[in-house]
């Protein structure tokens, strides 16, 4: 067992480090909170980290499946073929396999067979802040390698980070696949690789999935896909503010953007009011107005370049040991490794 402070995994079997479960006073005083910022601020945004609850997941799983959708099939690709090498350079000794953003396990079980069969020593710890997403994964791997043994955080990524810091024994090996770095603004996604950097010891691992900048016109596709899934699941933020925080959006006054701003290099959605309208938040016993054709900014997807994924290793205390590319060069996972002496 590889830890600090001799707390014992195996009582981590999906230990709620913030417990997703709404009744919980904290969370929803914070989704509250957050609400109320997003939708006082000029021009109106919301998280979108809260898209993710049960309805927000499922919405997410079927855009994995999308063909638009490149991205997942692009990064099964790069495991399919690389899986050996990355397994040769991360799985000589033990290791803590942490999965952040545990997605449906589809991509991970890919590497755990290379891992079984080379006999690599392991545990798994998939960190999701949805509950949902976590039993999700832990029961499509059970399924598919019986016997294997999971052990799920439902933490947001900085509290999952936090306990991991105090694993000191294994050689930690973090998997943030799937492009989820995407989804922070730059920003924030140097103070997440500096916090990993802080809670990792010195040759560690990082396998980090990047998109990468491309025709705008597949970008665009991708995110505006046909059967209208995207706009579903973008639209899920203002259903689960109904749900949870009885307001009544009228999502049909609301329709899904979804554009690519070259300059920053981001697909931006948003939600945009179809009409002047007033909405009732009666949890936050706020009324908030839209003018016609304002919108909320709902996410960001950041596509990268090699160079500036470069810079972002390097400035954050990592050295780059590979770049595995699918056959198109649409996305990267790239291996880095933790730098501290
Ligand atoms: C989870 N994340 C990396 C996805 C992305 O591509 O930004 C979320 C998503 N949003 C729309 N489609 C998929």
């Amino acid at each position: 067992m590889c830890s600090k402070n001799n707390q014992n995994i195996s009582q981590l079997d999906f230990l709620d480090l913030l417990n997703q479960n709404i009744q919980h006073p904290e969370l929803q005083q914070k989704f509250a909170i957050d609400v109320l910022i997003g939708l006082s601020h000029s021009p109106k945004w919301l998280p979108c980290k809260y898209i993710y609850d049960e309805q927000g997941s499922h919405l997410f799983g079927q855009i994995m499946k999308l063909p638009e959708y490149y991205l997942t099939n692009c990064e099964t690709e790069i495991l399919e073929t690389h899986k050996r090498k990355i397994i040769d350079t991360i799985g000589r000794q033990k290791i803590n396999l942490v999965e952040l953003g545990a997605g449906n396990g589809e991509k991970t079980k890919i590497l755990l067979q290379e891992m079984i069969e080379k006999k690599t020593q392991f545990t798994l710890i998939p960190i999701d802040i949805s509950h949902t997403a976590l039993e999700t994964f832990s029961k499509n791997l059970k399924a598919r390698i019986p016997g294997i043994h999971i052990k799920g955080l439902v933490s947001e990524y900085f509290k999952g980070l936090k306990w991991l810091s105090n694993q000191n024994h294994c050689t930690n090996v973090v998997l943030f696949l799937g492009s989820n770095i995407g989804n922070f603004e730059p920003p924030e996604a140097d103070v997440f690789l500096s916090s990993l950097w802080n809670a990792c010891n010195d040759g560690d691992y990082l396998l980090i999935g990047f998109d990468l900048k491309k025709d705008i016109r597949l970008l665009l596709d991708a995110y505006n896909d046909s059967k209208g899934i995207t706009a579903l699941f973008n639209l899920n933020l203002l259903s689960r503010i109904n749900r949870e925080l009885d307001g009544n959006f009228n999502l049909d006054q609301f329709k899904y953007y979804g554009t690519y701003d070259s300059f920053s290099g981001a697909i931006k959605s948003y939600l945009i009011s179809q009409q002047k309208q007033s909405v009732t938040i009666d949890k936050l016993s706020r009324i908030f107005t839209f003018k016609s054709w304002e919108s909320i900014h709902t996410e960001s997807s950041y596509k990268y370049l090699i160079d500036d994924i470069e810079e972002l290793a390097q400035k954050n205390g990592f050295v780059i040991i590979e770049h595995f590319f699918d056959s198109r060069y649409y996305f990267v996972d790239s291996l880095w490794q933790v730098q501290k002496k």
